[in-house]
This record gives C-alpha cells, structure tokens and sequence, in this order.
C-alpha cells in the first residue's frame, strides 16, 4: 500500500458478489493504490453481501461477508454503497435508503433503473449525492457519461445500436457457423453474459431497458422499459440471416431511439433488424455492442466494446465509483439533469423499408394473391426472391420505405390466406449503408 498524508479513506459496501461484483472487489483491490496515487481516495470494501454465505467467495482483507443487505446500507462503517445484486426488490429499497442516508449509489441495474431510474434520480438530486449507473448500459463501454456530459448541449436525432451482448453473440453463431441458437445460448450463459433468466436477453427485454435508459438521458425525457417497443431473436432462422445476408445485409437485434423532427416525439424500440453490410454495426461480432449516436453538430460518433462480462462491467463500475468518491470528499455531486414527460411515437407510426419471407404453395396465380397484399396496402414491393423449397417456395420481399400499420395490415392478410403455409420473420431496414 503507497503511504500518502492526505490519503482519504472511502469504505464501500457492496452488494452482490456474482459475475459483476466478485470481478469489482477484485479490481478496486488490485487498483487500489494506482486509485490513491491519481485521485487521492484510497478505496476500501468494508462489507460484501450475497443471499448465500456458504458459497465460497474470495475477499480482500478486511471486508466482511454478510447476508443482511438493509444492515450493509445502515452500516457505519460504509459510505458509498455499490449495488450488483440485480432485480427490483429489494434492490430499490436498499438504493433508497442509501440515497436517503446521504451515501452515494453505483449500480449496473438496468432493470431497475428502467423502471425506476427518474425517481431514483430525483431522490439523489434532493439528497445532494450521486446515483451513478455507467454499467448498467453496455458494460465496459463509456457511453452515459459521453451522453451526459460531453453531449449535454448537442441536439441528439438518433441513438441505435447493438446494446445485448448475449443476442449479439448468439446471432453472430448463427450466421458465422451456422450454430444452432439453443446451444449458443448455453455458450453464452457460460461466459456469464446472459442475464439470471437469459429470456431477458433473447426475448429482448434486457436491450429495452437499455434502449430506455439511453434515449432518458439523450432526449431527456421519461422512457421507462415497459414504453418501449419489444421484439426479440427467438423466432429468427439461420434461413433469415443467410437470406438477409443475399440481400446485403446483416441481422442484429437493435436499440433505437429516433426524434421525428416533425412531431418532435421520440421512437423508443428493440426489434431484429437489417444493417447494411457496409455499415460499421455490421462488423460488430460475438459479445461486443457498438451504439452509433448522431448529434446536429457532432455528426455520428460510434462507441465500441465489450457490453458484457465481469471485467468489463466491473471496469465501469470502477470508474463511477472512483467519482462518486471524490465528489463525496469534496461534498458535491453529479447532475443527472430533468426529464419531462412526453408522448412517445406509436410503433404503428414508424416508417422504413421491411424484408417479409413468406412460404407459399408453388402454384400458378400464388404470386399474384400475394403481391396484391401489397398492392392493397399500398406497399411498395423494392425486390423479389423466389426459392423452390420441395413442393413450396420460399418467397422473399423488400419493400420500399412503408407504413408500419401497413405492413402490419399486410402480414394480417397473408396469415388469412390459403396458399401461405407460414409468415416468417419480418425484419426491418435501419441502416441502409
Ligand atoms: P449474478 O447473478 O452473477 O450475481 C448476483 C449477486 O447478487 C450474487 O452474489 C447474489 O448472491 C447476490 N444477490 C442477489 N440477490 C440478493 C439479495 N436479495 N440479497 C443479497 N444478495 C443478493 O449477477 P451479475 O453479476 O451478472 O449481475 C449483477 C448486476 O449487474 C445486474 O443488475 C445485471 O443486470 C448487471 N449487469 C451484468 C452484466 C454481466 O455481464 N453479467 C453486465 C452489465 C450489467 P447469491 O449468489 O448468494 O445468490
Ligand atoms: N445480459 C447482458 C448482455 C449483460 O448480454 O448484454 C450486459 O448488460
């Protein structure tokens, strides 16, 4: 340990000690006197908590293990509280009372933050202390901080990305090595990427809580997960990566949130989607998230890394909490700024080009009901495939830019009909280069 006169103790209580909190307690302790060296605190875990104390866990010296969680937070001996237990309660509490006793908060609880976030921000306004939450959005990588505070006076029209490390692997086996999806479900959940309940992940929930908390502090406006709208990768075929793949593009499970310059409402959504093979999201493979932010003055600033894991994750726990403690020495805090609340934009009312696959009989006059579909609609057809699949084909469409409704109106009506045997995956075009 580097001796330093001024040195400032600041005694952390962590809760949780799993994929994320095991690899912090171990960074803070290798860092620690790096942390002393460049700012002066010198960072020491008093208290570990986890629901299950007979597990073997791997402490520094001098922090305790305990499994009462209200006692860690009213603890005399911690001043700033990490949470890494995930889940709503008693997570919420626990934050809200650390809030209330003036103790400052890192979490990486997406979950809870995109339900809960603009309340828990407030209690940290009134209470003059941080509540900072750079992990609970892709990983390792910087991202709020950069949107915060680098960003703060930049009109934002658009953030999308690839914000779910465990899809991104999962569709990257797919189309790379043909895997098939279940096992490289498993694969990812042995890398510790994949939520506690991994139907978070594939289903798409852990990106809308991520996609929410991002266009939150974008647009600063209220965005909660259960506003955004959902569609996961559970459905997708190894057929729709290498069809999409003919048509130039790649499949990723994306996070966009999208200002209408119009209307000036945001759309907030998670869905499979097409990326132009050319575009710099494309490339983005196994468990790395890329966000692409465009800005009226920045133009577009892409953020790269490593979404998920414990090192990364913990890495930016590190950081947040290397902050806290300094701002918690020089009794101040971060502003993480108003939300208002607004209307968000009806995923009807969206507008894009869409690739529909559809298996039909292969028999005469089939094309012509199908296409009329689109007629009707007044969907554009912008290109057409047709393969023999045994007795059926395969057709596939894209379309010019459409109405969501209509499309939606399209998909209704092919259901209906006789000679569809089954509607596939509808994916749609956000990046076209
Ligand atoms: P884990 O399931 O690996 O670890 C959770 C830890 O919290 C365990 O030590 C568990 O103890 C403890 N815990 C859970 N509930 C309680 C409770 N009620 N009381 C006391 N201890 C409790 O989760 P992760 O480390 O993967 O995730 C932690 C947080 O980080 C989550 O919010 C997650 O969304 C977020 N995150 C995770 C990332 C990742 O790559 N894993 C990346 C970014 C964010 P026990 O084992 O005894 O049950
Ligand atoms: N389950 C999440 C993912 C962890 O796969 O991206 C990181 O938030």
């Amino acid at each position: 340990m580097v001796a330093q006169p001024n040195a400032q103790v600041v005694r952390l209580g962590v809760l949780g000690h799993g994929v994320v909190g095991s690899a912090f307690v171990k960074l803070v302790t290798q860092q620690s006197d790096q942390i002393l060296a460049r700012s002066g605190v010198r960072l020491e875990v008093t208290k570990v908590c986890v629901r299950d104390a007979k597990k073997k866990h791997n402490l520094p010296k001098g922090a305790v293990l305990v499994t009462d969680s209200n006692g860690l937070v009213q603890s005399a001996d911690v001043d700033l509280v990490v949470e890494l237990m995930g889940g709503i309660e008693p997570a919420l509490k626990l934050i809200s009372e650390s809030l209330g006793k003036h103790k400052p908060v890192v979490t990486a609880n997406k979950a809870l933050l995109a339900k809960h976030g603009v309340e828990l921000f407030a209690a940290a306004d009134a209470a003059s202390t941080d509540l900072l939450f750079e992990a609970a959005v892709c990983g390792g990588i910087p991202l709020i901080r950069p949107l915060r505070e680098s960003l703060r006076g930049e009109p934002i029209s658009r953030v999308m990305g690839i914000v779910n490390g465990t899809t991104n692997f999962i569709l990257t086996k797919m189309s790379e090595v043909g895997a098939d999806y279940s096992v490289a479900l498993a694969e990812a959940q042995k890398l510790g990427f994949a939520e506690a309940d991994p139907t978070a992940d594939v289903e798409g929930h852990d990106a809308a809580a991520k996609i929410a908390i991002i266009a939150s502090i974008a647009f600063g406006t209220t965005v909660r997960a259960e506003d955004v709208y959902v569609e996961g990768i559970s459905n997708l075929t190894a057929a729709d990566i290498t069809i999409a793949r003919k048509f130039g593009y790649a499949v990723k499970l994306l996070g966009v949130a999208e200002l209408d310059a119009t209307t000036s409402m945001v759309s907030v959504r998670v869905h499979p989607a097409l990326v132009a093979l050319n575009n710099p999201l494309a490339a983005v493979r196994e468990s790395f998230n890329a966000v692409l932010v465009d800005g009226e003055s920045s133009g577009s600033l892409m953020f790269y890394g490593r979404g998920a894991g414990g090192e990364p994750t913990a890495s930016a726990v590190l950081g947040d909490v290397i902050d806290a403690a300094i701002n918690l020495r020089k009794g101040t805090h971060a502003l993480l700024g108003a939300f208002k609340s607004t209307k968000l934009k009806e995923m009807s009312a969206i507008n894009c080009e869409y690739m529909i696959g559809l298996e039909v009989a292969d028999k005469p006059g089939v094309l012509h009901a199908v296409t009329g579909v689109f007629a009707r609609n007044g969907v554009s057809i912008r290109a057409a495939e047709q393969d023999g699949i045994g007795e059926d084909a395969r057709l596939v469409f894209l379309t010019h830019d459409a109405n969501e409704a209509a499309v939606q109106n399209c998909l209704r009506e092919f259901k209906s009909q006789d000679v569809v045997k089954h509607v596939g995956a509808l994916l749609r075009v956000v990046a076209n280069s």
